[in-house]
């Protein structure tokens, strides 16, 4: 197994004076094989993102643990232990912003991977120029820019060919295509894909779209109000839905997609 998430919560405090608590997720948990494309979907708010972000090793959990091949990733301590981890594990962001430093030119996030995979004998220009074409971006359209001098979906699609240099062993996604235009999100899919097929990257898809989720993954898996309430291959999910939520979502799928499948 790649990865094993045991009985994750999240709880947040909010408020001053009166003190409120969210469980934002609520004891998950699911495995991931090598080479799965598995997709998470939710409503907004039912806590897919907290839970990518515990994975990530971005927020520290309440209770229950990540296992990434065998060890405990919240006890991962070194930096060396660290960048063990980041080398194999890749986040992809709703809001790509975050993720870009506004004072440097986003060329940075390009060398950082080369830096992080301690490769210094390749020709770099050559292997980001072909990472950004497999993302649809020219080149000249974005390298030597600022951050906030290019698109959502550019900054998007930096981060997806960034991934795609590094050939992490786990890709979390979280609506890394919110921002990109219907045609260019075909072929971000298609890449995913690609990095699994060939490289045994194994994908986690956050997204609410359970319509797309039935196309692109392996497994599909059911989150509402921070608990997951089904899992299943995308044929059971679609063709037998047990959950009230499942259903719910299911008759959201939008008709077009019903009717080219048949449901
Ligand atoms: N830092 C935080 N402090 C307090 N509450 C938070 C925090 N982050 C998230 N929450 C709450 O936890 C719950 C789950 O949020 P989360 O961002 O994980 O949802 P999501 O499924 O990713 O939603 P969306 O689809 O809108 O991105 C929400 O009720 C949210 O308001
Ligand atoms: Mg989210």
């Amino acid at each position: 197994m790649l990865l094993e998430v045991k009985n994750l919560t999240k709880i947040f405090t909010v408020g001053f004076l009166r003190r409120k608590e969210i469980v934002a997720v609520k004891d998950v948990s699911f495995n991931v094989k090598e080479s799965e494309f598995v997709s998470l979907v939710g409503e907004s708010g039912s806590g897919k993102t907290t839970t990518a972000r515990m994975i990530l090793r971005l927020l520290r959990p309440t209770s229950g643990s990540v296992v990434f091949r065998d060890r405990d990733v919240w006890s991962l301590r070194t930096l060396n232990d660290l960048r063990w981890y980041w080398r194999q594990v890749h986040g992809i962001f709703q809001d790509p912003f975050a993720s870009f430093n506004p004072l440097y030119k986003v060329d940075r996030v390009f060398y950082q991977v080369f830096t992080l995979l301690g490769d210094n004998d390749v020709d770099k220009e050559s292997l980001v120029n072909e990472a950004l074409k497999e993302v649809g971006l020219r080149p000249e359209e974005v390298l030597g820019r600022y951050p906030h001098e290019l698109s959502g979906g550019q900054r998007q699609r930096l981060m997806i060919a960034r991934c795609y240099l590094l050939k992490p062993k786990l890709i979390l996604a979280d609506e890394p295509i919110s921002m990109i235009d219907a045609s260019t999100r075909a072929g971000i899919l298609q890449l995913f894909s690609k990095l699994r097929d060939e490289y045994k990257t194994s994908i986690i898809f956050i997204t609410h779209d359970l319509g797309l989720a039935y196309y692109v993954s392996d497994r599909v898996l059911i989150m509402h109000k921070g608990s997951i309430v089904e899992e299943g291959s995308p044929e059971e999910i679609m063709e037998h839905p047990q959950h009230p939520y499942t259903k719910r979502l299911r008759e959201d799928v939008p008709l077009l997609y019903r009717k080219w499948s048949g449901f």
